[in-house]
């Protein structure tokens, strides 16, 4: 559904990503890992049409769209949550979810997002950019089911957060991933994210050193080489 092929991108003249290449197939997760400055943030970047590759080609669903703008992508079905927040901090935490919301859906997902973070049920009428920083992510994180979108891609949804939403958040992953929508995860929590994904990307400065099935990922001495931790069931 969703291929980066051979891309190399950065900012101005400095290149962060050299040659990088993964797939996302349909309905399935890939976590996409790897230490800070790798260049993660940057993929998703160029997935979700935000800077243009230098070079290198973006496949979505069968159709190239290699610089392509943000709202494209959006149009073809994908939904992008950037790092930090991607919601309207001046308008009420009602009016961001029925913005968020396809047309004629709005109760229905008013409704899912209070059922899904009953947190955000008693802060409707508030300003979202009065919210604090645990709701906010959650009011962001409505956009990945309210959208209806077929790819979900997300950067560290659960940074900073308490581990109690941090559980929250990746049940909700977890169900958007059963309703057949394909998600390219950016996650801290490598252990819950492989514990969610099919396949894996490991990312070491802007190239990548590993892809394959979560599984392999987890059994793997590379991981250990690249970031001087082994996957342990506690994170
Ligand atoms: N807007 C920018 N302009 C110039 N350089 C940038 C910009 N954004 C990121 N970089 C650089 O690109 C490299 C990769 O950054 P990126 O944000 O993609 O890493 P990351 O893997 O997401 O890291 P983290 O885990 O810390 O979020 C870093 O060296 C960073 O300093
Ligand atoms: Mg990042």
């Amino acid at each position: 559904m969703l291929e980066l092929e051979h891309i190399t991108a950065g900012y101005g003249d400095t290149v962060v990503l050299r040659d990088v290449t993964l797939s996302v197939p349909d309905s399935t997760v890939l976590a996409l890992l790897g230490p800070n400055g790798a260049g993660k943030t940057t993929l998703l970047r160029v997935a979700s049409g935000v800077i243009k590759p230098m070079s290198g080609r973006i496949i979505l669903n069968g159709e190239d769209v290699t610089g392509k703008q943000p709202y494209d992508m959006s149009r073809r079905g994908m939904c992008s949550l950037p790092e930090g927040r991607g919601i309207f901090p001046s308008l009420t935490v009602r009016d961001n979810l029925i913005l968020q919301s396809s047309k004629g859906k709005e109760s229905a997902t008013i409704e899912k997002a209070v059922t899904s973070f009953p947190a955000l049920a008693t802060r409707l009428k508030q300003i979202a950019g009065s919210l604090s920083g645990g709701e906010q992510q959650m009011l962001s994180l409505v956009r990945t089911f309210a959208s209806e979108p077929k790819i979900v891609v997300v950067d560290e949804v659960s940074l900073g957060l308490a581990p109690i939403i941090v559980d929250r958040i990746f049940e909700t992953l977890a169900e958007i991933a059963t309703t057949g929508v394909s998600v390219l995860l950016v996650e801290q929590y490598v252990t819950r994210a492989l514990a969610l994904a099919d396949s894996a990307c490991l990312l070491n400065r802007g190239e990548v050193v590993f892809t394959g099935s979560a599984d392999e990922l987890k059994g793997d001495e590379i991981f250990k080489r690249y970031f001087g931790i082994e996957i342990s069931p506690i994170q």
